[in-house]
């Protein structure tokens, strides 16, 4: 196995004109560099195709830290000390960084509307017209990302950290000329994965490439440093959310413009902040705007929660100050608001227990001990104590998958399918239905995901993972029990499914099965197979489905210091069926660490001078730790969604991290009075 490094490029907009390779040539251990004349020309692309794959290694220079080299080496601190030694001339020219760049250009998107918001709202009793600012953020998984490529057996072997083993096989073989059939892409275990290992990079196709050149395995692990410039990032968004009530105190028009910092050529779409914040409250005129602000940077994308987080954030703030300002409570006020139609497409929801949500979520929190004014409650230690609340909610979409299970008369079991293990437990998920449903042994259970050589792999993003591989499975248990009860033909031996599968004389019983989402066909099934994207809901033929939760928030403000920390946090989800307990759990309380990060600590600092990042690494990209938080109380609904697929359930991952930041800034309000309109909310803003 040799070792590469990439060498970043030092500008942030321009032409690479030449690059020396001579000094890192000489590194005792350097095999080879390899710059952009070592590459194929990016394949031609058509309007109607595929998107084009990601480039290798190009001269053209469209963010700072684009890769301009690659340094392949038998050591990893022989690839580190050649890439330093690279030098390269650029001819550089003006770029925009940052929102409020000179040079950024705006690109409206289609509005999102149901009604005539901006008449609603200029006919409404009560009005609040506010701006919220969501910072850009980047992923800092402790597993960084990382590529491996080996020719062996005339086949290219890819292991690399991704949810989309599939998309990064079809990358590499439009980007260097391979038939998809030689290239199998496993992605078995990728560690953390929030989203920014669903995108694709080019350095999947640079380190095959060098792997092909230099006939040997090559490895790549993305430094920290490089992620911040290389991966997608949430992209810093402002939001202008103006909210009308009638006399009643009915929420009538809701009318919100959001715009995000986006690159030149960037599909991280902004009209998708409409998703959630449209699917809350029953407010028949809703008008949704959205702009790109186009810039010389690197690609956003999606990060956990990516449109619902940073938009409830400023829509459940917005919805929390017109509760103060019509001098309601505001869990009164949500449920007083609450609806069961989707006033954007006029469907009704396949279900929602938004309402049971909050009233589970006030009981458990003790909300009737909530004190409304401001600044009224204390701690013993003579701290300010706020109570906030927030709902949200989040697409639940579905994905189809491919299933084939193995009952092997030995006592074994394998199973595999489509989907990525990504930490959330996908595993644990499957062997859950495969366990309950045949009674077989889970440490004789092998169950392969992420794998394109065992099945078919869309990709796992969009909290879609359960949706897609576990409606499947629940078939494919049902499949092998028709058919071993059919080769049993009456016969009812004892034992467990292998002792009656060996009564058979067979030495294994295999059978597949596969799952679509409401509306889709089998074109579908074809796109899956083909490596391509079929995605189904929210909005289905016949209703949207949309997950739900709801945010209880004690906060604490020390008196000196303003440090706020959370002692407390109650958040009931509803999910549909809860397939299993422990890992949606788990879901949870890391979506409310994650979401207490973006509202008190985690920010990008971008340098406006080069466009580059400042606090690219763990040190200065700030994370919460346990002292931060207290308790967090996690509970879910657990009713079965009977519209959204077979097994009932929903998705779960994202909606976790929704609305819990506004619930933490709405928590800040009640403790001091002050409104912070921004995040992450820091000590500055508490003095
Ligand atoms: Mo998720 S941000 O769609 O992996």
């Amino acid at each position: 196995m040799a070792h590469a490094m990439l060498v970043p490029a030092r500008i942030a907009k321009g032409r690479v004109t030449s690059v020396d390779t001579g000094a890192a040539s000489a590194v005792p251990g350097v095999l080879r560099v390899l710059t952009a004349k070592d590459y194929p020309a990016p394949p031609e692309t058509d309007e109607n195709g595929p998107p084009p794959p990601p480039p290798t290694i190009l001269d053209a220079i469209a963010y700072r830290g684009q890769p301009i080299a690659l340094v392949v080496a038998e050591t990893i601190e022989a690839a580190i000390e050649g890439a330093e030694a690279v030098t390269a001339r650029y001819a550089e020219e003006a770029f925009a960084s940052k929102i409020d760049s000179k040079g950024a250009v705006r690109e409206e998107t289609e509005p999102r509307e149901a009604g005539d918001g901006t008449r609603a709202l200029a006919d409404a009793a009560t009005r609040i017209d506010q701006r919220y600012v969501t910072p850009t953020q980047h992923h800092n998984p402790i597993e960084l990302i990382a590529t491996s490529a080996r020719l062996t057996d005339g086949k290219l072997r890819i292991h690399e950290s991704s949810q989309y083993s599939s998309g990064v096989r079809g990358a590499v073989a439009r980007s260097l000329g391979y038939d998809p059939a030689t290239i199998e892409a496993d992605s078995s275990y990728i560690g953390g994965g929030f989203g920014q290992k669903g995108s694709l990079y080019g350095y999947s196709a640079i380190v095959a490439h060098a792997a092909r050149l230099i006939r040997r395995p090559v490895k790549l692990v993305v430094p920290r440093s490089q992620i911040f410039h290389q991966a997608t990032f949430r992209p810093e968004a402002h939001h202008h959310v103006q909210l009308g009530a009638d006399t009643g105190g009915k929420m009538v028009a809701a009318v919100y413009h959001a715009e995000h910092e986006q690159s030149r050529a960037g599909q991280f779409p902004p009209s998708d902040y409409h998703e959630a914040t449209s699917r809350l409250y029953d407010i028949p005129n809703y008008q949704g705007t959205a702009a790109n602000i186009r810039l010389d940077r690197n690609d956003p994308g999606y990060m956990r929660c990516p449109h619902p987080h940073p938009s409830c954030f400023a829509f459940e703030s917005a919805v929390d100050e017109l509760a103060i300002e019509l001098g309601r409570d505001p869990v009164e006020f949500r449920l007083a608001n609450d609806g069961m139609t989707d006033v954007l497409t006029g469907k009704p929801y396949s279900s929602k227990f938004m309402a049971e949500c909050l009233r589970e979520g006030a009981r458990r929190f003790g909300w009737d001990r909530r004190t409304a004014e401001p600044g009224s409650m204390r701690s013993p230690s003579g701290g300010s104590i706020g109570w906030g609340v927030a709902v949200a909610a989040y697409p639940s979409m579905m994905v189809p998958s491919i299933g084939t299970l193995r009952v092997y008369a030995n006592g074994r079991t394998t199973y595999s399918i489509s989907g990525h293990e990504m930490g959330q437990g996908i595993r644990t998920s499957i062997a859950n239905v495969l366990v309950q449903g045949l009674g077989i042994d889970p440490d004789k259970l092998e169950i392969s995901v992420g794998n394109t050589a065992t099945a078919p792999q869309h990709i796992t993003a969009g909290s879609w993972g359960s949706a897609g591989a576990i409606p499947t499975t629940a078939q494919a248990v049902s499949r092998m029990q028709s058919a071993l009860k059919q080769l049993l033909g009456g016969r009812t031996p004892r034992g467990d499914i292998h002792r009656r599968l060996a009564s058979t004389k067979r030495p294994y019983l295999e059978v597949q099965a596969s799952a679509l989402g409401p509306g889709q066909d089998a074109s579908a099934l074809e796109s899956l197979r083909q490596g391509g994207y079929a995605v189904a809901g929210p909005e289905y033929p016949a209703f949207t489905t949309m997950s739900y939760i709801a945010h209880f928030v004690e906060v604490e403000v020390e008196p000196r210091l303003r440090r706020v920390r959370m002692p407390r946090v109650v958040s009931v989800a509803d999910c549909g069926r809860v397939i299993s307990p422990r890992t949606a759990r788990s879901q949870i309380i890391g979506g409310v660490v994650w979401a207490f990060g973006s509202a008190l600590r985690e920010g990008t600092e971008i340098d406006p001078r080069y466009a580059g990042y400042l606090n690219c690494d763990l040190a200065d990209y700030v994370v919460p730790v346990n002292a931060d938080i207290g308790e967090i109380e996690v509970d879910l609904i657990n009713e079965p969604d009977p519209l959204a697929n077979s097994m009932g359930l929903k998705g779960l991952g994202e909606v976790v991290m929704a609305g819990a930041s506004a619930a933490i800034a709405n928590a800040i309000h009640h403790a001091t009075g002050k409104r912070i309109r921004h995040m992450p909310i820091r000590i500055e803003d508490m003095l």
